[in-house]
């Protein structure tokens, strides 16, 4: 059991609620709550108390005492760490050849045609043991811990048969149980057509529907089930089959949706009310309207529109109409090389036009909505876990996303216990 921890003298305590919200929409979006010259009291891994310094200097308060033990962050803020609800991190090797393709002028599915892409990544996959692929996310992991991220979602989908989405998927269970992040796991089965179903998809998707899923489900190894509803991917009518069978098992549907195109992947996910549709780049007017009155949080993945050179998503207009936006890294090594959440708000910021405080709200309490996180991370909140990150000494809050290229985060305590980063 961890310490009792005291977090005096805090600059300002970022994303603070009285009361839990589960996600926030529209207008709202551009307001965030901070308390000037704070402290944060955290006892057995939860938030406990938290307010101004006068309110602590009183001495009415039961945690002053000297035994319990004092950091003190001058000039510092608090926030609470970011939820990245959206990443495909287990992965084997990497595609920096792709990376040189692009430059020279291949588009994503032009080298996903040539069998690079998803393909080359499964290709790569099959080769390595299970050991070799936790090590090698290992490394990705504790690189998200130290830039600031305290809950992530991670798929599968490099498998593309049984035995490898298996593997995959127990890969993020053993992340689970060995690292201080909180993990959700998502079966993505349905990320690629392999190339022995190329002419056959139909096939392809009854091997999901009939084998995979019912796998997965029997080892309880996903919380959450995804498709890359897309052009050249999967149709919505392979998504509303694959949602169904998920379904019987309770998984939630978190979908890739209008990435490449208007796909109909946003309507097929709020049918199915999918906890989430990411990518978005093609949004419209039947999109939003679709969203709109939905339990689907409209995630956006700014670093994989940047480093493919998308048209960016309406972010704007989203949040005008009175949507809840949500920002995720995409931490994949076909189209988002990097999970680093800051980075991620300065793409919000700077590609998407969102405000500093829409980023952040972006990036805690909606994005820890969109993996079912928001009732225990996202926000310092009484009751919530204490996730949260130490930054440098700055300004305000939003010299993070403003300093994009800069390291800010100090230090990082997940679960109530300071981490060595
Ligand atoms: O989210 N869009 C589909 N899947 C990933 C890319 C995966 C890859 O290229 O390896 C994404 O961008
Ligand atoms: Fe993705």
């Amino acid at each position: 059991m961890s310490a009792d921890l005291l977090i005096v003298n805090i600059k300002d305590l970022v994303q603070t609620e009285d009361i839990i919200r589960e996600k926030i929409s529209g207008r709202e979006m551009s307001e965030l709550k901070t308390i000037n010259n704070a402290f944060l009291f955290i006892r057995n891994g939860i938030i406990e108390e938290f307010g101004p310094m006068s309110t602590l200097e009183k001495g009415t308060l039961p945690f002053t005492s000297n035994f319990v033990k004092r950091l003190d962050a001058h000039g510092k803020l608090v926030f609470p760490s970011f939820c990245d609800s959206h990443t495909h991190l287990v992965y084997a090797g990497s595609r920096e050849g792709e990376f040189a393709d692009k430059i020279r002028g291949l588009t994503y599915e032009e080298i996903a045609r040539r069998g690079g892409g998803i393909l080359n990544s499964a290709a790569m996959l099959h080769l390595t043991s299970e050991d070799e692929l936790y090590r090698q996310s290992m490394m990705r992991v504790k690189e998200i811990i130290s830039s600031g991220t305290g809950a992530v979602e991670i798929k599968s989908g490099y498998g593309l048969n049984t035995e490898d989405e298996i593997k995959m998927l127990r890969v993020i269970r053993r992340i689970r149980e060995s690292s201080p992040l909180e993990v959700k796991a998502t079966f993505l089965g349905a990320h690629a057509v392999p190339r022995e179903y190329s002419r056959n998809r139909d096939k392809y998707v009854g091997l999901i529907i009939n084998e995979m899923i019912p796998m997965v489900a029997s080892e309880d190894l996903a919380d959450y089930i995804d498709v890359f509803c897309d052009r050249g991917f999967f149709s919505p009518e392979d998504t509303e089959r694959i949602l169904m069978a998920g379904l019987k098992y309770g998984l939630r549907a978190k979908l890739h949706a209008n990435e490449l195109d208007f796909s109909g992947g946003i309507q097929a996910g709020v049918k199915y009310n999918a906890l989430s549709v990411d990518h978005l780049e093609c949004t419209g007017d039947a999109e939003i309207e679709a969203l709109l009155g939905s339990d689907t949080m409209p995630t956006l993945l700014p670093g994989s529109a940047f480093f493919l050179g998308l048209k960016e998503p309406p972010a704007r207009k989203m949040i005008t109409a009175g949507l809840p936006v949500a920002l995720a890294s995409d931490y994949n090594p076909g189209s988002s090389p990097s999970g680093n959440m800051k980075l991620v708000m300065s793409l919000g910021c700077i590609r998407l036009k969102m405000l500093p405080e829409e980023v952040i709200n972006a990036v805690t309490i909606n994005s820890a909505f969109a993996m079912g996180l928001s009732e225990t991370h996202g926000s310092i909140a009484r009751g919530k876990a204490a996730n949260l990150f130490l930054t440098k000494e700055v300004p305000s809050y939003a010299y993070l996303p403003y300093a994009f290229g800069s390291d800010l985060i100090d230090t990082v305590i997940l679960k109530g216990e300071i981490i060595n980063i």
